[in-house]
């Protein structure tokens, strides 16, 4: 147990309890996305004492020496005087371009941005709602002249974020969003390697923008797209993707259904989990580039597998989609 000192007011901080836990618990209002040390919405600063090293991962070094942390992450080992740090994330305004479904659960939002915003397809951006909930999405196109970008959100039941998106953000409004973050994208280094990219649901979303990307520019080893649901109306953009398809020769594509699989699927769709169908489809991943997004178990499995299929650990990107309902 230990005393948290935030705004003139102590709170005690339960065992195993996280910082944002225990502020939350007491309906204080705090930035916070993933829970999971990945958005990094939630950063905090310690006044008083050097916040623990697993609360400071993967923030940025001059972070660290002003002792900012992961409230999310971090279960104070004494008492801590904290304070909330300016949000200088959030630094950009987008205009609601365009709301579109992709199928039952899955809304594309179009976002018009300023020149000042640039990104590489597949990296995320945070988004920020009026009450500070944060969720992280994926860029699922490619840059352009017009400069809009393209998320996927998924709309969770009960989820907070999705419903507000789906039912009060307009076309006209506009949204705070960070700049773009994360390390899963195409770059044109050893443009011979084959790229294998496995998602489940939305992990779509940055695959669909880097396999836009690898062949905008050109990629020449061979591309293989494994989408994975566990039913046939979970998958989506099955006809811009087939297009692809039929207009790249070292593109190919496998859908695949791991539940409800019914006789009209075959020969449309693949049977079983995503990762599995991939994995038994290659042998040997030496040299190949492998990027999987989705679900966090599969996204943990296939990072292990590949990489005793040959894949170089600095070959395999992963992005995981940890959702939240709140
Ligand atoms: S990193 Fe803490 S909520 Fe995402």
């Amino acid at each position: 147990m230990a005393i948290l000192s935030y705004k003139q007011h102590d709170y005690i901080c339960r065992e195993n309890e996280t910082v944002l836990d225990t502020l939350l618990r007491e309906n204080i209002s705090i930035p916070h996305g993933c829970r999971q040390g990945v958005c990094q919405s939630c950063v905090m600063q310690s006044v008083d004492t050097s916040p623990p090293d697993a609360a400071q991962e993967g923030l940025r070094e001059n972070q660290k020496q002003q002792n900012h942390f992961l409230s999310c992450l971090c279960k104070p080992e004494q008492d801590m005087e904290i304070d909330a740090i300016e949000q200088l994330d959030f630094v950009h305004e987008f205009e609601v371009l365009a709301k579109e479904m992709l199928n039952r659960d899955t809304l594309l939002l179009r976002l018009s941005h300023g020149k000042e915003f640039t990104f590489k397809s597949g990296q995320f951006i945070n988004l920020k709602s009026p009450d500070n909930t944060v969720r992280s999405y994926s860029i699922s196109n490619i840059p352009n002249e017009e400069q809009h970008l393209e998320l996927q959100i998924r709309l969770l039941p009960n989820g907070r974020f999705g419903s507000w998106v789906y039912h009060d953000l307009e076309v006209g409004h506009n949204i705070s969003a960070s700049s773009a973050l994360g390390n899963c994208f195409y770059n044109t280094e050893r443009q011979e390697q084959g790229l294998l990219l496995v998602g489940t649901g939305s992990g779509l979303a940055p695959l669909y923008g880097i396999l836009q990307d690898a062949l905008r520019q050109a990629h020449k080893g061979a591309i293989h797209l494994f989408h994975g649901s566990r039913d046939a109306e979970g998958l989506y953009l099955r006809e811009q993707i087939q297009q692809l398809v039929s207009e790249n020769n070292n593109f190919n594509y496998t859908a695949c259904v791991s539940g409800d699989y019914k006789d009209e699927h075959l020969g449309l769709y693949s049977q079983g989990r995503v990762h599995e169908v991939a994995l038994s489809t290659y042998n040997n991943l030496n040299g190949w580039r492998v990027y999987v997004c989705g679900h966090p178990e599969m996204v943990k499995q296939m990072q292990t597998q590949v990489f005793l299929k040959g894949a170089n650990l600095e070959d395999i990107y992963a992005d995981a989609f940890h959702s939240s309902s709140s």
